[in-house]
């Protein structure tokens, strides 16, 4: 079992190889590839630096075993209990769940009969405040028979608080108890729901302090939602602890996380890839690259140590159905993404193509070919095309999509976030980006100490009229 990435095509060919000439493969130069290896070093050993201080604390996951029983724990007495999850949360709170769902259980979970899902609860996950999904969603679950698991690490955003607020609401309206329809997943310490859980009974999992949002699917943020499913979570532990493993290298080549990272880097900052593209080709890894999108967005667009502003723009795909959508972008837009591929190499289920219509070349050629081997071969064929027109992309190969695997996937992509911010000089684990925005809605609100944000907001200039059409 393993996770190998290719990346053969985010490097130049060289002359050798090209038979001479000018290089128009649009990769990075060998020189700048072995240049990197010592940068990657002293990345390497900062890391560990923030290691050290307790900041990473989600490389420790794997092996908390605390956290693991409490989560088996309360998924081993739910068990039965609910035909329904429901988690009221956004962001990091959410995208980790949503993805281990597509993943890590049957195509089409929540529309499965009880046969069909052995027993398990469905999973739905809000991660908004539409009030039409909400009020949809409550309308037609059977409350008594639904957990409601409100996340959130800092246990007081907005939108987490406001569906609370609705769903606590509803289930005195019903006189159902929330003590037994709800748990929490927050901050062990600080907190509006750490408060609430103490005073209403509520049970809480926990978030240690110094895990984030977007680097807390292996705490209860995802091991609930997953456990309570019936995904295998000791093999997702395994699977990030393997990757964790191969991480400990600070040698740049031996270091997939570490790889993945500067090529992204030197692509963007070097050879103005800004744009990083992850295109699975599996149904299954759809929901997973929205995941990765999140996290390659909010740790890494930021304003660096010298005061400029910097981050990739990742962008998720997927791959046959984008061919027919973005990949005419991706081939002869602007020289402005690395493409980077999931592909899997054995599938759970695989469809035989009929062989019919002989005479019909655009169906003939297809018989006897199975849909796995088509999709396959169109990831393959895409790589390659890009690459002859010059688009660096690599391929991360997973041998089959199962808990192990996805538990190394995000291990991998959440270290290599960690070096990635080291390269651009910025704080990954932050986001004071989104402080300002909070602020105004907050002001808007019309919460007690939101007073000076008020005053900011109240000296914006207002919308022109004549600017409105
Ligand atoms: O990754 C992050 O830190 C954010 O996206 C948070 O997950 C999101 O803002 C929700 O925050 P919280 O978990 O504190 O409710």
């Amino acid at each position: 079992m393993t996770i190998r990435i290719d990346y053969s095509n985010m490097l130049a060919i060289t002359d050798a190889e090209e038979g001479g000439g000018d290089d128009e493969t649009g990769g990075i130069p060998e020189r700048d590839w072995t240049a990197a290896a010592a940068r990657f070093e002293q990345v390497f050993a900062e890391v560990e630096r923030l290691y050290d201080a307790g900041m990473l604390g989600f490389l420790d996951l794997p092996d908390d075993n605390d956290l693991l029983l409490q989560t088996k724990d309360f998924a081993y007495e739910a068990g039965g209990v609910f035909d329904d999850v429901v988690i009221l949360g956004i962001g990091g709170s959410a995208l980790g769940p949503i993805a281990l769902r597509t993943a890590l259980r049957p195509s089409g979970w929540n529309a499965l009969d009880d046969a069909a899902r052995e027993g398990k609860p469905r999973l739905h996950v809000l991660d908004n405040v539409d009030p039409e999904t909400i009020a949809a969603l409550l309308g037609r679950l059977v409350l008594a028979r639904t957990l409601f698991v409100v996340t959130s690490k800092s246990g007081g955003t907005a939108e987490t608080m406001a569906q609370f607020l609705v769903v606590y609401e509803r289930l005195e309206r019903e006189g159902l108890d929330a003590a037994h329809q709800m748990v929490f997943v927050t901050d062990p310490e600080r907190g509006a729901l750490r408060t609430l859980s103490r005073k209403l009974g509520i049970e809480a999992l926990d978030i240690p302090a110094n895990v984030g949002g977007r680097f807390s699917i292996f705490t209860p943020v995802g091991l609930l939602p997953a456990a309570l499913m019936g995904i295998d979570v000791d093999d997702l532990l395994d699977g990030a602890a393997d990757m964790a493993r191969r991480c400990e290298s600070d040698v740049l080549r031996e270091n997939p996380a570490g790889v993945f990272a500067m090529l992204q880097w030197i692509a963007d900052t070097r050879f103005g890839r800004h744009i990083h593209v992850l295109m699975p080709y599996a149904d299954a890894l759809r929901d997973f690259a929205s995941w990765y999108v999140q996290l390659w967005a909010e740790s890494l667009g930021k304003i660096a140590l010298d005061g400029t502003h910097v981050g990739p723009t990742p962008l998720a795909a997927l791959g046959a159905t984008d061919q027919h959508s973005q990949v005419q972008l991706f081939m002869e837009g602007p020289a402005d993404k690395t493409v980077t591929f999931l592909a899997v190499t054995a599938r759970s289920t695989d469809v035989t193509i009929p062989t019919a219509f002989p005479d019909v070349a655009e169906l003939s050629y297809l018989g006897g070919h199975t849909l796995g081997e088509l999709i396959d071969i169109e990831q393959q064929a895409t790589a390659g095309a890009l690459a002859k027109r010059g688009r660096p992309n690599m391929t991360i190969h997973l041998d089959t999509v199962d808990a192990w695997h996805v538990g190394g996937l995000v291990m991998l992509l959440e270290l290599a976030t960690i070096y990635a911010g080291e390269l651009y000089g910025v704080n990954p684990l932050d986001q004071p980006g989104v402080e300002l925005g909070k602020n105004f809605a907050y002001a808007l609100l019309g919460r007690a100490d939101a007073g000076d944000a008020l005053r900011e907001w109240d000296s914006l200039p207002k919308p022109d009229p004549r600017r409105s059409v």
